[in-house]
């Protein structure tokens, strides 16, 4: 069984197929993080014998020898106040005016499946899962927390979360509640986190653990371009292919913070949770608070296998049930190939030309709603524009479907302009400041989303759309962040709640949608890649992964965003040349080679192509059809052969790992006769594979002596000698296949 009670040594050991997790309920009740790395069955309570640390204090009860101290045992939830001075989990102040926590175990219980949590997005059970509740409470306060935890067996991963109760007889004001804390006792360890901007989102940095506090956090109300909510903490010599790496996912969409701190024993603890900066929360007496669920798994399988266990877990137990079980249809979308500028017969002309590509769905993204010219108005108004489409959506959607296309609309709901209809009549449900003048996002407001009848508005809204239109894709944007965090319909002590019930008030309404209409395929946007998170992922199977479609910026996009994320949850298409973003010119097949990663369609105008390019596209929509079950369930691989080489290379690997497909583009000068070696990952290295076929991008065809048959072996070990690619960003895809 996944979770073992000790009564012995009161030991609560979690076990999954290749990890263990273990606590201790210590000599006066706190609960102790002791373990957690590979599977083990040992007791580690001895890593944390008694010592007399220097400006440690000790509790009362134990100040005997002084050696037992909060400040240096290994805490599941770390409170201030009481004596440890590292990072706390938890912060509040009663009404008495009472703070901090001396959290002591009440009771725990353990139980067969996964807990689930009303309200929050959260990883669904399944088979071989199991949760742990611990309860501690504070004597003095009354408060309680409740420690959740689910263990999922086969996959190796746990989840975490804290319910905290105000028990005592005073409100309270919550001001810091952390999903998780977790302390190991010694070792270098480094933080690779992803820092951004928007059209450059998810950029690894990989830094030293400093004897400091270091923070990755966004306090934007969105989980941001700047900073991901996904970290890893692996050790220094940790690699691509070996290694420990352990890795933090908040399922959460919010603000959020995630410290790492090296304290003065050579310990690292680590505290993730939702943003604590503009946070707070009032519990009457008997109230409690959920934090949002964070994933935890631990590797000794680097890089790669941290990020394949993430893309698994994703796939099949945070995304909706279901959602990548099917293909997914090839898009054009209409942004990039006319911006706000179109009408009636230009994207009916456009969708005609998309089709005879091979295209299945058009999307008509922003400017078709409301007197919507530009991005200065009209966002709320959500009622066909009648100059562009005089006679509504009904008779475009009707004349596209009579094409055989699919129809997609993008809207962008949590948010109004000034100058719209929708702001004239309701101009409260603007989060602003009162006597403030508002700070205005690509001239942009957001509605105040925690308030039930902007919900319900919302809903009815785009309830309406989507019973009264054939609509089968929804691209749902948003495209500034949060910022005057004021709700009109919040009493003063609680206005510190308005960016989480903003958060809480989504998650409603997406769920509701996405309920009442399984069959619509959602995709998650914010300003491209602004909310790329786990907690979208419910709702969003598959999510903008940026305003760049530049091919080049999207290799470090895309490889950024991998080692986290699965790249079916990528949505990435090819686009015009020279890109809109970067002026960079690129290879149509480079572009497609790149697209075909994630989620794949194009953001462009067909008629701007030559007949060579339509053409081009016919046999990369074609090949996509080819590979879509692959690289939407394959597993993934980054091939970084060396940085010195102006080389990017991924690989996706069939399950069964009968077939495999190399996607590589030289991103700078081929290094004139030098040969570029590659070695492949994830293969059989007894079975044979043979080159199913071969393209190349963006430089001649040359002939090439390669072997029909490969061995695993020769594949995985001695590598392949790419063909000479000279041109400006030359690209190509090979297919390998063992014999049936
Ligand atoms: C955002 C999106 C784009 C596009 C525009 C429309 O920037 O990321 O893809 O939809 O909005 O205004």
């Amino acid at each position: 069984m996944g979770i073992r009670f000790d009564p012995t040594s009161k030991t609560l050991t979690l076990t999954t197929r290749s990890s263990a997790y273990q606590m201790q309920i210590g000599p006066l009740g706190h609960l102790l993080h002791l373990y957690y790395g590979p599977l083990a069955s040992d007791c580690f309570s001895y890593l944390y014998l008694p010592r007399d640390v220097g400006f440690s204090p000790n509790p009362a009860a134990l100040r005997e020898g002084r050696g037992w101290s909060l400040d240096t045992q290994p805490q599941e939830y770390s409170a201030a106040l009481c004596g440890d001075y590292r990072l706390s989990s938890l912060e509040f102040t009663t009404e008495a005016g009472l703070r901090g926590a001396d959290l002591r175990c009440l009771r725990h219980t353990i139980s067969p499946g996964k807990y689930a949590l009303p309200g929050l997005p959260c990883a669904r059970g399944g088979a071989d899962t199991w949760t742990l509740s611990v309860t501690l409470g504070d004597a003095a306060t009354g408060v309680e927390v409740e420690l959740l935890y689910g263990v999922y067996e086969a996959e190796d991963f746990i989840t975490r979360c804290a319910r905290i109760r105000n028990g005592g007889g005073v409100p309270m004001q919550l001001q810091k509640a952390a999903s998780l804390c977790l302390d190991l006792p010694f070792g270098d360890w480094e933080l690779l986190h992803f820092f951004g901007s928007h059209t450059m989102e998810r950029q690894p940095e990989r830094v030293p653990v400093a004897w400091a506090v270091q923070t990755v956090a966004s306090r934007r109300g969105f989980s941001s371009h700047q900073q991901n909510p996904f970290v890893v903490l692996c050790a220094p010599d940790a690699t691509e292919q070996i290694g420990d790496c352990y890795g933090v996912m908040p399922i959460w969409s919010g603000s959020h913070e995630t410290s790492v701190e090296r304290s003065q024993t050579g310990s690292v603890r680590l505290v993730s949770g939702i943003g604590s900066a503009d946070f707070s929360w009032q519990l009457l007496p008997g109230e409690t608070f959920q934090t949002p669920e964070t994933l935890l798994c631990y590797s000794a399988e680097g890089l790669t296998g941290l990020s394949q266990s993430f893309h698994r877990f994703l796939r099949a137990h945070v995304a909706r049930q279901g959602a990548y079980d099917r293909p997914r249809p090839v898009l054009l979308n209409s942004w990039e190939a006319s911006y706000f500028d179109f009408d009636h017969d230009s994207i009916l002309r456009l969708a005609r030309d998309a089709r005879d590509l091979g295209v299945e769905l058009l999307v008509l993204d922003d400017g078709w709603f409301g007197d919507r010219d530009d991005d200065r108005r009209a966002l709320g108004d959500w009622f066909a524009n009648p100059r562009k489409l005089p006679g509504g959506l009904g008779p475009l959607i009707r004349d596209i479907r009579a094409l055989g296309l699919d129809f997609g609309l993008w809207v962008e709901p949590e948010m109004l302009s000034e100058d719209s209809a929708l702001y004239r009549a309701h101009p409260d449900w603007a989060l602003t400041v009162p006597g403030r003048e508002p700070t205005v996002g690509r001239d942009q407001l957001v509605l105040d989303l925690g308030r039930e009848e902007v919900r319900d508005w919302l809903y009815e809204t785009f309830f309406a759309l989507l019973r009264e239109h054939p609509i089968s894709y929804i691209k749902w944007d948003a495209n500034r962040q949060l910022s005057d965090l004021y709700s009109r319909a919040l009493p003063p002590e609680r206005q510190g709640e308005t960016g989480h019930r903003y958060l809480l008030g989504l998650y409603a309404l997406l769920e509701r949608l996405c309920t009442e209409f399984p069959d619509v395929l959602f995709e998650g946007c914010a300003g491209g890649g602004g909310r790329f998170d786990a907690g979208m992922l419910p709702y969003f199977p598959q999510i903008w992964c940026s305003d760049n479609t530049d091919p080049v910026s999207r290799l470090a996009i895309q490889r950024g965003t991998s080692f986290g994320y699965p790249p079916v949850a990528m949505a990435c298409h090819v686009s015009a040349s020279p890109n809109h973003q970067t002026g960079r010119s690129s290879p149509l097949g480079t572009r497609g080679v790149v697209a075909m990663t994630g989620a794949f369609g194009y953001e462009l105008d067909p008629a701007a192509l030559s007949e060579a390019e339509r053409e081009e596209v016919k046999r990369q929509i074609t090949r996509y059809r080819e590979l879509e079950p692959l690289l939407r369930c394959g597993d993934y691989y980054r091939l970084d052969p060396t940085a010195a080489l102006p080389l990017a290379a991924w690989q996706f690997v069939s399950p069964d790992r009968r077939e495999t497909l190399l996607s590589l583009v030289l991103t700078g000068a081929p290094p004139g006769p030098i040969p570029l070696y590659l070695r492949l990952r994830g293969l059989d290295p007894a079975a044979s594979y043979r080159l199913i076929w071969m393209a190349r991008y963006g430089c001649p065809d040359s002939a090439v002596d390669f072997p029909e048959r490969w061995s695993g072996a020769a594949l995985l070990h001695g590598g392949l000698v790419l063909p000479p690619m000279p041109g400006d960003y030359p690209s190509a895809q090979l297919l390998f296949r063992t014999d049936p």
